[in-house]
Protein backbone atom coordinates (compact mmCIF):
# COMPACT_ATOMS: atom_id res chain seq x y z
CA UNK A 1 0.00 0.00 0.00
CA UNK A 2 1.28 3.45 -0.78
CA UNK A 3 2.00 5.82 2.21
CA UNK A 4 0.10 8.91 2.61
CA UNK A 5 2.04 12.19 1.89
CA UNK A 6 0.84 15.68 3.68
CA UNK A 7 1.80 18.06 0.48
CA UNK A 8 1.83 21.85 1.42
CA UNK A 9 1.27 23.77 -2.07
CA UNK A 10 1.99 27.63 -1.60
CA UNK A 11 0.91 30.02 -4.83
CA UNK A 12 -2.30 27.19 -5.19
CA UNK A 13 -4.10 29.71 -6.94
CA UNK A 14 -2.05 29.88 -9.89
CA UNK A 15 -2.00 28.03 -12.82
CA UNK A 16 0.87 25.13 -12.15
CA UNK A 17 -0.90 25.19 -8.22
CA UNK A 18 -4.00 25.18 -9.30
CA UNK A 19 -3.56 22.26 -11.55
CA UNK A 20 -1.52 20.25 -8.73
CA UNK A 21 -4.51 20.83 -6.07
CA UNK A 22 -7.50 19.49 -8.76
CA UNK A 23 -4.86 16.58 -9.87
CA UNK A 24 -3.44 14.45 -7.18
CA UNK A 25 -0.60 11.81 -7.98
CA UNK A 26 -2.33 9.46 -5.78
CA UNK A 27 -5.48 9.05 -3.55
CA UNK A 28 -3.76 8.36 -0.67
CA UNK A 29 -2.24 12.70 -0.82
CA UNK A 30 -3.26 15.17 1.38
CA UNK A 31 -3.17 18.26 -0.73
CA UNK A 32 -3.01 21.34 1.09
CA UNK A 33 -2.97 24.73 -0.57
CA UNK A 34 -2.56 28.28 0.38
CA UNK A 35 -3.14 31.19 -2.13
CA UNK A 36 -1.96 34.72 -2.64
CA UNK A 37 -4.88 36.10 0.08
CA UNK A 38 -4.54 33.09 2.44
CA UNK A 39 -0.66 33.40 2.72
CA UNK A 40 1.96 35.93 1.48
CA UNK A 41 4.89 33.87 0.95
CA UNK A 42 6.93 37.24 1.40
CA UNK A 43 5.81 37.51 4.78
CA UNK A 44 8.53 35.45 6.24
CA UNK A 45 6.77 35.20 9.92
CA UNK A 46 3.88 33.55 8.08
CA UNK A 47 5.34 31.00 6.33
CA UNK A 48 7.44 29.90 8.72
CA UNK A 49 4.13 29.32 11.19
CA UNK A 50 2.39 27.93 8.71
CA UNK A 51 4.93 25.38 6.95
CA UNK A 52 5.75 24.54 11.10
CA UNK A 53 1.97 24.34 12.22
CA UNK A 54 1.22 22.43 8.72
CA UNK A 55 4.12 19.84 9.64
CA UNK A 56 3.79 18.62 5.72
CA UNK A 57 5.89 16.09 3.82
CA UNK A 58 6.85 18.02 1.45
CA UNK A 59 6.58 21.86 0.19
CA UNK A 60 6.04 22.83 -3.27
CA UNK A 61 6.33 26.71 -4.28
CA UNK A 62 4.17 27.23 -6.90
CA UNK A 63 4.06 30.65 -6.07
CA UNK A 64 5.66 33.75 -8.27
CA UNK A 65 5.78 37.08 -9.44
CA UNK A 66 5.18 36.18 -13.14
CA UNK A 67 4.77 39.05 -14.94
CA UNK A 68 8.21 39.43 -16.72
CA UNK A 69 7.53 43.39 -18.06
CA UNK A 70 5.91 44.50 -14.83
CA UNK A 71 8.95 43.14 -13.03
CA UNK A 72 11.01 45.80 -14.77
CA UNK A 73 9.33 48.75 -13.01
CA UNK A 74 8.77 46.65 -9.75
CA UNK A 75 11.90 44.93 -8.60
CA UNK A 76 10.86 45.42 -5.36
CA UNK A 77 7.78 43.04 -5.32
CA UNK A 78 9.53 40.35 -7.86
CA UNK A 79 12.33 40.58 -5.75
CA UNK A 80 9.93 39.56 -2.35
CA UNK A 81 7.59 37.20 -4.50
CA UNK A 82 10.46 35.04 -6.12
CA UNK A 83 14.15 35.52 -4.16
CA UNK A 84 12.27 35.99 -0.25
CA UNK A 85 9.77 33.83 -0.59
CA UNK A 86 11.49 31.09 -1.61
CA UNK A 87 14.16 31.52 0.84
CA UNK A 88 11.57 32.25 4.00
CA UNK A 89 10.21 28.56 2.86
CA UNK A 90 13.74 26.98 2.48
CA UNK A 91 14.65 28.22 5.67
CA UNK A 92 11.64 26.66 7.03
CA UNK A 93 11.92 23.50 5.14
CA UNK A 94 15.40 22.83 6.44
CA UNK A 95 14.08 23.32 10.19
CA UNK A 96 11.72 20.20 9.94
CA UNK A 97 14.22 18.61 7.78
CA UNK A 98 11.31 18.12 4.36
CA UNK A 99 12.20 18.82 0.66
CA UNK A 100 11.22 21.87 -0.71
CA UNK A 101 10.19 22.10 -4.65
CA UNK A 102 10.71 25.09 -6.10
CA UNK A 103 9.36 25.99 -9.75
CA UNK A 104 12.09 28.01 -12.03
CA UNK A 105 12.40 29.34 -15.34
CA UNK A 106 15.14 29.28 -18.09
CA UNK A 107 14.88 33.09 -17.92
CA UNK A 108 18.19 32.19 -15.64
CA UNK A 109 19.76 32.16 -18.60
CA UNK A 110 20.01 34.81 -21.76
CA UNK A 111 22.91 34.05 -24.16
CA UNK A 112 21.07 32.39 -27.26
CA UNK A 113 23.23 29.03 -26.94
CA UNK A 114 21.63 26.90 -29.64
CA UNK A 115 22.75 23.87 -27.91
CA UNK A 116 20.91 24.97 -24.67
CA UNK A 117 20.95 24.88 -20.88
CA UNK A 118 22.13 21.48 -18.96
CA UNK A 119 20.96 21.45 -15.57
CA UNK A 120 24.95 21.86 -14.23
CA UNK A 121 25.27 24.91 -16.55
CA UNK A 122 26.55 28.10 -14.41
CA UNK A 123 26.52 30.59 -17.11
CA UNK A 124 23.66 32.38 -15.89
CA UNK A 125 22.96 35.54 -17.42
CA UNK A 126 19.35 36.59 -16.89
CA UNK A 127 18.61 39.22 -19.09
CA UNK A 128 15.13 40.70 -17.00
CA UNK A 129 14.20 41.97 -13.62
CA UNK A 130 12.06 38.76 -13.56
CA UNK A 131 15.27 36.27 -14.61
CA UNK A 132 17.27 37.46 -11.93
CA UNK A 133 15.11 37.49 -9.43
CA UNK A 134 14.08 33.71 -9.84
CA UNK A 135 17.70 33.05 -10.42
CA UNK A 136 18.52 34.96 -7.03
CA UNK A 137 15.69 32.85 -5.46
CA UNK A 138 17.64 29.68 -6.82
CA UNK A 139 20.58 30.72 -5.05
CA UNK A 140 18.81 31.83 -1.88
CA UNK A 141 17.13 28.17 -1.48
CA UNK A 142 20.47 26.50 -1.85
CA UNK A 143 22.40 28.70 0.68
CA UNK A 144 19.09 27.55 3.16
CA UNK A 145 19.21 24.29 2.53
CA UNK A 146 20.79 21.19 0.77
CA UNK A 147 16.80 19.17 0.73
CA UNK A 148 15.76 21.19 -2.35
CA UNK A 149 14.70 20.33 -6.07
CA UNK A 150 14.22 22.89 -8.60
CA UNK A 151 12.83 22.62 -11.28
CA UNK A 152 13.09 24.30 -14.20
CA UNK A 153 10.18 25.22 -16.37
CA UNK A 154 9.89 27.14 -19.94
CA UNK A 155 6.45 28.88 -22.00
CA UNK A 156 4.26 27.12 -19.41
CA UNK A 157 0.65 26.74 -20.52
CA UNK A 158 -2.41 25.33 -18.39
CA UNK A 159 -6.33 25.32 -18.96
CA UNK A 160 -6.68 28.26 -16.87
CA UNK A 161 -4.49 30.90 -17.40
CA UNK A 162 -4.49 33.60 -20.33
CA UNK A 163 -1.58 32.16 -21.51
CA UNK A 164 0.33 32.84 -25.27
CA UNK A 165 -1.93 29.54 -26.72
CA UNK A 166 -4.68 30.85 -25.48
CA UNK A 167 -4.54 33.94 -26.86
CA UNK A 168 -3.70 33.13 -30.10
CA UNK A 169 -6.60 30.57 -30.48
CA UNK A 170 -9.08 33.39 -29.26
CA UNK A 171 -7.46 36.17 -32.00
CA UNK A 172 -7.44 33.55 -34.84
CA UNK A 173 -10.89 33.00 -33.92
CA UNK A 174 -12.18 36.08 -33.69
CA UNK A 175 -9.92 38.39 -36.46
CA UNK A 176 -9.32 35.61 -38.91
CA UNK A 177 -5.71 36.35 -38.78
CA UNK A 178 -2.62 36.59 -36.72
CA UNK A 179 0.57 38.04 -36.36
CA UNK A 180 3.37 35.63 -34.58
CA UNK A 181 6.67 36.04 -33.60
CA UNK A 182 8.92 34.15 -35.60
CA UNK A 183 12.72 35.16 -33.81
CA UNK A 184 11.52 33.49 -30.15
CA UNK A 185 12.55 30.34 -30.04
CA UNK A 186 11.83 27.92 -26.72
CA UNK A 187 10.31 24.80 -25.06
CA UNK A 188 6.65 24.72 -24.39
CA UNK A 189 5.21 22.97 -20.93
CA UNK A 190 2.20 22.13 -20.22
CA UNK A 191 1.44 22.54 -16.60
CA UNK A 192 0.14 18.89 -16.68
CA UNK A 193 3.58 18.06 -17.84
CA UNK A 194 5.34 19.79 -15.52
CA UNK A 195 3.07 18.44 -12.15
CA UNK A 196 4.05 14.78 -13.38
CA UNK A 197 8.22 15.58 -13.44
CA UNK A 198 7.28 17.08 -10.14
CA UNK A 199 5.73 13.84 -8.94
CA UNK A 200 8.27 11.42 -11.14
CA UNK A 201 11.10 13.38 -8.70
CA UNK A 202 9.16 12.72 -5.41
CA UNK A 203 7.95 9.51 -6.03
CA UNK A 204 11.34 8.00 -7.14
CA UNK A 205 13.01 10.14 -4.10
CA UNK A 206 15.74 11.11 -6.64
CA UNK A 207 18.83 12.93 -5.29
CA UNK A 208 18.08 16.84 -4.34
CA UNK A 209 19.39 19.13 -6.95
CA UNK A 210 18.06 20.67 -10.06
CA UNK A 211 16.39 18.84 -12.93
CA UNK A 212 14.55 20.49 -16.49
CA UNK A 213 11.09 20.06 -17.42
CA UNK A 214 9.99 21.20 -20.94
CA UNK A 215 9.38 19.56 -24.67
CA UNK A 216 11.42 17.44 -25.70
CA UNK A 217 11.80 19.65 -28.84
CA UNK A 218 12.19 23.60 -29.54
CA UNK A 219 10.44 25.45 -31.84
CA UNK A 220 9.58 29.39 -32.43
CA UNK A 221 6.14 30.67 -31.18
CA UNK A 222 5.34 30.96 -35.04
CA UNK A 223 5.77 27.27 -35.36
CA UNK A 224 4.25 26.36 -31.84
CA UNK A 225 0.89 28.41 -32.89
CA UNK A 226 0.50 26.88 -36.07
CA UNK A 227 0.80 23.58 -34.40
CA UNK A 228 -2.06 24.69 -32.47
CA UNK A 229 -4.33 26.21 -34.87
CA UNK A 230 -3.66 23.07 -37.21
CA UNK A 231 -4.44 20.45 -34.84
CA UNK A 232 -7.62 22.38 -34.26
CA UNK A 233 -8.53 23.22 -37.91
CA UNK A 234 -8.63 26.53 -37.57
CA UNK A 235 -7.46 27.63 -40.99
CA UNK A 236 -6.55 31.80 -40.82
CA UNK A 237 -3.55 33.54 -42.26
CA UNK A 238 -0.51 33.55 -40.20
CA UNK A 239 1.76 36.06 -40.65
CA UNK A 240 5.37 35.71 -39.44
CA UNK A 241 6.90 38.85 -37.59
CA UNK A 242 9.59 40.02 -35.67
CA UNK A 243 9.60 41.06 -31.87
CA UNK A 244 7.18 43.54 -30.87
CA UNK A 245 8.37 45.89 -28.85
CA UNK A 246 8.44 45.13 -25.02
CA UNK A 247 9.75 46.59 -21.45
CA UNK A 248 11.80 43.27 -20.63
CA UNK A 249 14.58 42.24 -22.59
CA UNK A 250 13.59 38.37 -23.36
CA UNK A 251 16.53 36.01 -25.03
CA UNK A 252 16.19 34.60 -28.96
CA UNK A 253 16.62 31.72 -27.90
CA UNK A 254 16.24 29.55 -24.73
CA UNK A 255 16.27 25.78 -24.75
CA UNK A 256 16.59 23.73 -21.58
CA UNK A 257 18.01 20.48 -21.86
CA UNK A 258 16.73 17.87 -19.36
CA UNK A 259 19.26 14.93 -18.80
CA UNK A 260 18.31 13.53 -15.60
CA UNK A 261 14.64 13.01 -16.15
CA UNK A 262 12.62 10.48 -18.63
CA UNK A 263 12.37 12.41 -21.58
CA UNK A 264 9.69 14.38 -21.84
CA UNK A 265 7.31 14.76 -24.48
CA UNK A 266 7.05 16.69 -27.13
CA UNK A 267 5.37 20.23 -27.66
CA UNK A 268 2.87 18.61 -29.78
CA UNK A 269 2.14 15.67 -27.72
CA UNK A 270 1.57 18.51 -25.05
CA UNK A 271 -0.68 20.73 -27.01
CA UNK A 272 -3.17 17.38 -28.26
CA UNK A 273 -4.08 16.61 -24.60
CA UNK A 274 -3.98 20.70 -23.96
CA UNK A 275 -6.63 21.07 -26.56
CA UNK A 276 -8.58 17.39 -26.79
CA UNK A 277 -8.59 15.83 -23.19
N1 LIG B 1 4.26 31.06 -17.03
C1 LIG B 1 5.41 30.76 -17.68
O1 LIG B 1 5.51 30.87 -18.91
C2 LIG B 1 6.60 30.28 -16.90
C3 LIG B 1 7.81 30.05 -17.57
C4 LIG B 1 8.90 29.58 -16.84
C5 LIG B 1 8.79 29.36 -15.48
N2 LIG B 1 7.62 29.63 -14.85
C6 LIG B 1 7.56 29.39 -13.41
O2 LIG B 1 6.56 28.41 -13.16
C7 LIG B 1 5.98 28.63 -11.88
C8 LIG B 1 4.47 28.61 -12.00
O3 LIG B 1 4.08 29.63 -12.90
P1 LIG B 1 2.55 29.91 -13.26
O4 LIG B 1 2.46 30.14 -14.72
O5 LIG B 1 1.68 28.89 -12.61
O6 LIG B 1 2.37 31.33 -12.55
P2 LIG B 1 1.03 32.09 -12.19
O7 LIG B 1 -0.14 31.49 -12.87
O8 LIG B 1 1.34 33.54 -12.38
O9 LIG B 1 0.87 31.78 -10.63
C9 LIG B 1 1.66 32.37 -9.65
C10 LIG B 1 0.84 32.48 -8.41
O10 LIG B 1 1.64 33.09 -7.39
C11 LIG B 1 0.80 33.96 -6.69
N3 LIG B 1 1.53 34.98 -5.95
C12 LIG B 1 2.11 36.11 -6.41
N4 LIG B 1 2.62 36.82 -5.38
C13 LIG B 1 2.37 36.09 -4.26
C14 LIG B 1 2.63 36.31 -2.89
N5 LIG B 1 3.27 37.40 -2.45
N6 LIG B 1 2.23 35.37 -2.00
C15 LIG B 1 1.57 34.26 -2.43
N7 LIG B 1 1.27 34.01 -3.69
C16 LIG B 1 1.68 34.93 -4.61
C17 LIG B 1 -0.09 34.59 -7.75
O11 LIG B 1 -1.22 35.17 -7.17
P3 LIG B 1 -1.86 36.50 -7.82
O12 LIG B 1 -2.19 36.16 -9.22
O13 LIG B 1 -3.01 36.79 -6.93
O14 LIG B 1 -0.77 37.54 -7.71
C18 LIG B 1 -0.41 33.38 -8.60
O15 LIG B 1 -1.55 32.71 -8.11
C19 LIG B 1 6.56 29.95 -11.38
O16 LIG B 1 7.62 29.68 -10.50
C20 LIG B 1 7.10 30.61 -12.62
O17 LIG B 1 8.19 31.48 -12.33
C21 LIG B 1 6.52 30.07 -15.52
Amino acid sequence: METSRKILVLGSGGSLGSYIMANPDNTNDVLIGYNHKTLDVTNRADVVKTIASEMPNVVINASAYTQVDAAERDRETAFAVNTLGPQYMAEACNMLSIPLVHVSTDYVFGDNNPDGYTEDCESYNPLNIYGETKLLGELAIKDATDNYYIVRTSWLFGKNSKNFLAKVIALAKKTGEVYIVDDEVGCPTYVKDLSKTIYEILDNKMAPGIYHCCSSNSLSRFDFAKEALELMDIHVNMYKTSRFKRDAKVPFVSILKNTKLHMHRTSIEMIVDYLFH
